[in-house]
């Protein structure tokens, strides 16, 4: 699949759900968890993949700049740029690194759990590009690219000090390492939220990495009620 088919992939599935009108306007009367937010954000939210997740976002965003909470946003896992997207139109004005490999699932991480993953991992399938993230994205302000493999793409951010981390890597090595980078770096009330928690692929290697490394911590995970299996942190 080829760049242009990847917009236009995109450009359709997001023109489908806007045009669903009628289970839009519903959800807008009925979910709690779209009430605190403004009417614009609850409107954008619906009209994604997962409001659930979103609105998830939503609220710890505004709850980050409530409290004032310093520090950077980062997103490990970004694929087309979704995600990212919302992330970043709900906080403009924040550094926002995004990391991926652009170019699909680095081999290493997938060895040995391939058999187990139960959809197509193959690095044709999560083809992207900086390129076309940027043309997602719309505005690119404060967003910075960080591109190859994770974590040696965030050799350099050591003494960076985060507030919002979105992990979304789907494999056991990549949401590990994940975490060790950012948990210690995360200001104190900064969420780090970890997809896939809930979702059996890949032998359930993102619950296997949460649980590990949260076995000697002081906070305790957070289960979202989305499409994805979130699990939600924040840091003491
Ligand atoms: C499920 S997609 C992310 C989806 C995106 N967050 C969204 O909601 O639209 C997972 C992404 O993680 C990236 N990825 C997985 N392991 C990685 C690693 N070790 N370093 C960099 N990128 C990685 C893949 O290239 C892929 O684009």
């Amino acid at each position: 699949m080829d760049l242009q088919d990847l917009i236009v992939r995109t450009r359709i599935i997001d023109f489908i759900r806007v045009l669903d009108l009628k289970v839009f306007r519903y959800a807008l009367r009925r979910e709690f968890f779209l009430r605190g937010l403004p009417y614009a954000e609850r409107t954008y939210f619906l009209a994604t993949q997962d409001p659930g997740r979103y609105c998830a976002f939503g609220l710890a965003i505004r709850r980050i700049t409530q409290e004032e909470v310093p520090g950077a946003f980062a997103e490990v896992g970004v694929y087309l740029g979704s995600s990212s997207k919302v992330i970043h139109r709900l906080a403009p004005d924040r550094k926002m690194y995004l990391f991926d490999t652009f170019e699909g699932f680095p081999a290493d991480d997938l060895k040995g759990w391939e058999h187990k993953c139960g959809v197509d991992w193959s690095p044709e399938t999560f083809k992207s590009s900086v390129e076309l993230v940027k043309r997602n994205l719309g505005d690119t302000r404060n967003v910075l690219f960080r591109k190859g493999y994770f974590p040696d793409t965030a050799k350099g951010l050591e003494d960076e000090r985060f507030a919002f981390v979105n992990l979304d890597v789907d494999l056991y090595a990549p949401t590990l390492s994940g975490l060790e980078f950012f948990y210690p770096r995360m200001n104190r009330g900064g969420y780090i939220f970890v997809h896939d928690y809930n979702n059996p692929e890949a032998d359930r290697g993102v619950s296997q990495a949460v649980d590990l490394f949260f076995k000697d911590k002081s906070e305790r995970i957070v289960e979202v009620p989305d499409a994805g299996g979130t699990v939600v942190v924040r840091r003491i």
